[in-house]
C-alpha cells in the first residue's frame, strides 16, 4: 500500500537528492519482485495510479508548495523517478519475450561442432571394397575367433607343418583338451573365410573379406599385432591366372593411378597354386626409384594365386558331411583365384604415412588430416 509522502522541511539540493533516493531506492526493490502481471499492475498503480499513485503524492506534496527557484531541479527528479517505474514496467515483458534465449547470451559465438569422419584404415578399406564391388564382387564377414580347421587345416597347412611357421599365432587359453581342428585362435588372415563361403555356397562366387586379423608380431613401423585385411576369392567354370592379373591390375589402377603398372612375382602360399606376390611401379616416384621403393621403382603390395585343388578337396570333403553327391567344387570343372592385401599398407601408400603406429594412436592431430 502507499506510504504517506512525508513533507520536505527542505527544497535544498541535498535534501532533494536524499528525499528522492528513497523513493528510487523503493522503486528499485519493487521491481524486482515483478513476477506475475498481478504484480506489475500493482505496482503500476501504487506508483502511477491517477488518483492515489505515490508520484502524484508527490507531485502534491512537493513540486506545488515549492519555492519557484526550485522547480526546475525538482522536476528533474521526479522525470527521473517516472522514467525508472516505467522502465520497471517494461523490463518483465521485454524478458519475457526473449524467454526462450534466457541464461543464453546469443552474442557469443557458437559451439563448433566437430563433423565425424570414418577413420583413415576404414575409409581405406571401403574404397579397396568399392573397387571390387563395382566388378560385380560381394562382400563377406567371419570370425576373428577362429577354429584352426578354418584358419590352417583347410587352407593347406597341415598341423606341425613348417608353413604355419609363417603365421605366428595367438592361441586362445586352455584349448588342449580339444581334437586339433577345434582349437580355438585369433585369425592370423582373412583366408578362412574363403572355406567358410564355399562350404555354404556353390559357384559362381566372387566376394571380397575385409577384417581384423591377428599375429603374434612385434609392433615396428610396418608391423602391429592386430592389423586388417582384404581378401577375395573368385571361383567359376573357367576363371584363369588371366583374369587374377587383369583384375588385380585394374584394381591397382582404381586405387592408385591410371598410370601404375604392375608385375606378379613366383611365390609361395599352401593354399594358392601357383602363387604371386604383386608390386606395384612406385606410385611415389613413378618407377624411377627413390627412398620408398628402395630404389627399385617397384613396391609389392599383396600376395595372391590360383585357389588350391587341396583346398577344394578340403571344402568338398565338408560339404559332402551334409551332401555326400556333393561335387560343386570338383577342380575338374571349376578354378578360382584368391588374393589378399593389407589395409594398414594401402592406406600408408595412400596417404603418405610412414609409421602404421599413427593409425591405433587416437592422435587427433593425426586424424584430423583426414577430415
Ligand atoms: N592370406 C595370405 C596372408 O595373409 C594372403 C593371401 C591371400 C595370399 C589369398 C594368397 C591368396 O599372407
Amino acid at each position: 500500500m502507499s506510504e504517506m509522502i512525508p513533507q520536505l522541511s527542505n527544497y535544498d539540493e541535498a535534501s532533494l537528492e536524499a528525499a528522492f533516493a528513497t523513493l528510487s531506492d523503493e522503486v528499485r526493490q519493487q521491481a524486482a519482485e515483478l513476477k506475475t502481471t498481478e504484480a506489475q499492475e500493482n505496482f503500476r498503480l501504487n506508483w502511477l495510479g491517477r488518483k492515489q499513485g505515490r508520484l502524484k503524492l508527490v507531485s502534491d506534496a512537493w513540486l506545488k508548495s515549492a519555492p519557484a527557484e526550485a522547480r526546475k531541479p525538482l522536476g528533474m527528479r521526479f522525470n527521473q523517478l517516472k522514467q525508472q517505474i516505467e522502465q520497471a514496467l517494461e523490463a518483465p515483458a521485454a524478458a519475457a519475450s526473449s524467454a526462450t534465449v534466457q541464461g543464453i547470451d546469443i552474442t557469443l559465438p557458437g559451439t563448433v561442432r566437430q563433423p565425424g569422419i570414418a577413420h583413415p584404415l576404414i575409409s581405406a578399406m571401403h574404397e579397396v571394397v568399392r573397387v571390387f564391388h563395382q566388378l560385380g564382387f560381394s562382400t563377406n564377414l567371419g570370425p576373428q575367433v577362429e577354429s584352426d580347421f578354418y584358419n590352417f587345416e583347410a587352407l593347406n597347412f597341415p598341423p606341425n607343418h613348417p608353413a604355419r611357421d609363417t603365421q605366428d599365432t595367438l592361441q586362445i587359453a586352455g584349448q588342449q583338451v580339444r581334437p586339433s581342428r577345434d582349437r580355438l585362435l585369433m585369425r592370423t588372415h582373412t583366408s578362412p573365410v574363403q572355406i567358410r563361403t564355399m562350404i555354404a555356397q556353390e559357384p559362381p562366387i566372387r566376394i571380397v573379406i575385409p577384417g581384423k586379423v591377428h599375429r603374434n608380431d612385434a609392433a615396428d613401423a610396418t608391423h602391429s599385432p592386430i592389423f586388417h585385411q582384404i581378401e577375395g576369392l573368385c571361383v567359376g567354370p573357367d576363371i584363369t591366372f588371366s583374369d587374377l592379373k587383369g583384375t588385380l591390375d585394374h584394381a591397382m589402377k582404381s586405387l592408385f593411378g591410371s598410370a601404375v603398372k604392375t608385375r606378379f612375382f613366383p611365390s609361395f602360399f599352401p593354399f594358392t597354386e601357383p602363387s604371386a606376390d604383386v608390386q606395384i611401379s612406385c606410385i611415389f616416384c613413378g618407377g624411377s626409384g627413390c627412398r620408398k621403393c628402395k630404389h627399385s621403382g617397384w613396391i609389392e603390395l599383396l600376395g595372391c594365386g590360383m585357389v588350391d585343388p587341396a583346398v577344394f578337396a578340403a571344402v568338398t570333403a565338408e560339404r559332402r558331411r551334409v551332401n555326400p553327391d556333393d561335387d560343386a567344387y570338383d577342380p575338374a570343372k571349376i578354378a578360382g583365384f584368391a588374393f589378399g592385401m593389407g589395409v594398414e599398407r594401402i592406406a600408408m601408400m595412400l596417404h603418405g604415412v610412414s609409421d602404421i603406429g599413427h593409425f591405433y594412436s587416437g592422435d587427433m592431430r593425426f586424424l584430423e588430416q583426414f577430415a
